[in-house]
């Protein structure tokens, strides 16, 4: 079953206004859109018309904040053998850990860890894949959970970026290109989420893969908690600049594109 979308049009909104430092009060007097509306559409009170108004004072996409309140932006499947995307619970919440192997040598790398890593052990021991390295996209909580005991059952080398580091992983500066069997992995600086979070380029499979954590979403992305500025910048020269094709798999919600996100994030108004 395909997961659902990690943030509603709200969550959009919310994370833009605290992203730009609005307060709603400018932002009404921008929108036009009296403040009390502005407050129930925050709190999930969808109104097609103030939706719009508000996404444009707030630099978002207008169209597509109102396809998220609608329902109408469904991510396309998407999937790529040497790829597994794993989903564990966390508080009211999921996280996402991926597998990644080399199908020629089964060589295997693992992004993150989620709550729980057992299912990911078992998965990759049933493909007959070697654990060899486990790269951490940043270091919030609920993705390195499980940090501990999947270290311990793999044996793997860990590493993590400079700014989010991990006890019991190496730190690496971003711009560094790991290998796995064939696979080669790219580590691009993906911050503002988090202060040093990476975005990790799979290259080797039959479509390319950015493993890209919590700096975008199908139809979002993290919010900018480090810097906002910071984090649209970055996904743009990162993660905008891979083909269209790309598989993009992110710590929460479901697998998606490059090019569906040009065409569908609303955060990035300006590709179509
Ligand atoms: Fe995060």
């Amino acid at each position: 079953m395909a997961l659902p979308l990690e943030d509603a049009y709200n969550d959009v909104l919310g994370k833009a206004l605290r992203g730009t430092g609005k307060s709603p009060s400018e932002l009404a007097a921008e929108s036009g859109v009296e403040i009390d509306q502005i407050r129930a559409l925050i709190d999930g009170k969808f109104d097609a018309a103030a939706a719009r108004a508000v996404a444009v004072s707030l630099g978002l996409s207008p169209d597509r904040v109102v396809a998220l309140g609608e329902g109408t932006y469904v991510p396309a499947p998407v999937g790529v053998e040497g790829l597994r995307q794993f989903n564990t619970p966390f508080e009211d919440m999921t996280v996402n850990a991926y597998l990644v192997w080399d199908p020629e040598s089964n060589a295997a790398a693992v992004f993150d860890t989620g709550t729980d890593a057992g299912e990911m052990l078992d998965a990759a021991a049933k493909i007959g894949a070697r654990i060899e390295q486990v790269f951490i996209t940043h270091s919030h909580g609920d993705h390195i959970y499980d940090f501990d005991r999947l270290m311990e059952k793999s044996g793997a080398k860990a590493w993590c970026p400079k700014g989010d580091e991990v006890e019991g992983a190496e730190v690496f500066m971003p711009g560094r290109t790991f290998s796995v069997g064939a696979l080669s992995v790219e580590a691009r600086l993906t911050c503002g989420h988090a202060r040093g979070g990476v975005t990790y380029v799979v290259r080797g499979l039959a479509l390319p893969v950015a493993v890209c954590g919590d700096a975008m979403f199908a139809g979002s992305m993290g919010g900018g908690a480090v810097s906002y500025a910071d984090a649209l910048r970055t996904n743009r020269e990162a993660i905008f600049s891979l083909p269209d094709e790309t598989i993009l798999a992110p710590g929460h919600g479901p697998l998606t594109t490059v090019g569906e996100q040009r065409a569908h994030n609303p955060f990035f108004p300006e590709y179509r």
